[in-house]
């Protein structure tokens, strides 16, 4: 499979005003060196604890924000070397989807209208009798009918507002998708439904998806692959079968797991895991490993220097000193851990 998004060291750093009078410049390392594939056709899942970077890597890979530094490319174009002309071209590739629909519809414009916006600005479909066939179309393969079109935002529910969002995200029939908690503000049995339908207009348009949340439990239903950041870093990185199969190498992507809770609550065991502490402050990330204060297998070289992300095995990309231990003396809880999902899900 080729990739259809590459990134190369990406950066992102925000300035922050601290200090007396604002006198200090500091920065928050929010991506702080992401080398990341995404391959055509597929999910890539993202997870990671709140403020670890996952939404502003999302939006640098669509260029809504610019990089401190790095490079990335989308289909091979390098996206940074692009004007703003070439870039909102290129926009009708990309689609994006929030996290809660109601603040991201506009409550003035009828569903007609917010689905009508990016055919237009993309100049995709002239004449008026088409482009309303083709925004019914939309509708209906996101589960909605024609009586939607005059309704406003919030006349709709929270369900039925997020398939509104998604007919808009790819109703210029892009490639790629930014899915940024799209099922996190729904109900459990609404999001089984959004997450279905995600996973059709996939394989219907060939989408390739990156699908964030803190939840591992909807990633590990929807991703061919998931990623783990911590602190502006990915750590690790597997595909799905792996992690199927309670093999996980980073401790921090075993505690993410371990730390969420079950589906329903007869499912939960008397022994739920915790992450211990809290997340340090990414203006001043820890030296060494980043995650050595809170793991329990730190020894002296995870305070001294950083792992680089290595391929432990085919396909499977660790930044630890000491894989091998955590993926056995981990497994056994991940494992019991992993039994509750099977069931449970959609
Ligand atoms: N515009 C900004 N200015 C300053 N700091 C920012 C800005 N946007 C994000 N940050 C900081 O960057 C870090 C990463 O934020 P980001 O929103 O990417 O996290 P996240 O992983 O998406 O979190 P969540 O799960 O809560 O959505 C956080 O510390 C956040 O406070
Ligand atoms: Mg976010």
């Amino acid at each position: 499979m080729s990739s259809l998004i590459e990134t190369k060291n990406l950066k992102k750093y925000f300035p922050v005003k601290s200090g007396l009078f604002g006198s200090r410049n500091l920065f928050v390392h929010a991506v702080d060196g992401v080398d990341l594939e995404i391959k055509k056709g597929e999910t890539f899942g993202l997870a990671g604890e709140s403020g670890c970077g996952k939404s502003t890597l999302g939006r640098l890979l669509l260029r809504l924000l610019e990089p401190t530094q790095g490079e990335i490319y989308f289909d091979g174009i390098d996206l940074l070397s692009m004007d703003k002309k070439q870039l909102r071209t290129l926009r009708r590739r990309m689609g994006i989807v929030f996290q809660d629909p109601k603040s991201s519809l506009n409550p003035r414009m009828t569903i007609y209208d917010i689905l009508k916006r990016p055919l237009d600005i993309h100049k995709l479909v002239k004449d008026e009798n088409e482009k309303r066939e083709r925004i019914i179309d939309m509708l209906e393969a996101v589960g909605l009918t024609e009586e939607h079109l005059i309704r406003y935002p919030h006349e709709l529910s929270g369900g039925q507002q997020q398939r509104v969002s998604i007919a808009r995200a790819i109703i210029t029939h892009p490639d790629f998708v930014l899915l940024d908690e799209p099922t996190s503000a729904l109900d459990i049995s609404v999001q089984a439904q959004i997450l279905n339908l995600l996973v059709r207009l996939q394989l219907e348009l060939g989408l390739t998806y990156l699908f964030i949340s803190h939840d591992i439990s909807v990633l590990q239903y929807i991703s061919d692959r998931i990623g783990i950041m911590y602190l502006g870093k990915i750590v690790e990185i597997f595909n799905i079968k792996d992690f199927r199969r309670g093999e996980i190498y980073h401790p921090y992507t075993a505690y993410l797991l371990l730390s969420t809770p079950a589906l329903h609550p007869e499912k939960r065991t008397s022994e739920q895991v915790v992450l211990h502490g809290e997340v340090p402050s990414p203006i001043n990330p820890p030296s060494g490993c980043r995650f050595h204060l809170r793991c329990p297998f730190a020894g002296n070289e995870c305070k001294k220097s950083e792992p680089e992300l290595v391929e432990v095995k085919k396909n499977h990309y660790v930044a630890c000193y000491h894989p091998e231990q955590t993926k056995e003396e981990l497994r056994p809880l991940v494992k019991e851990k992993l039994k509750m999902y099977e069931s449970v899900l959609p």
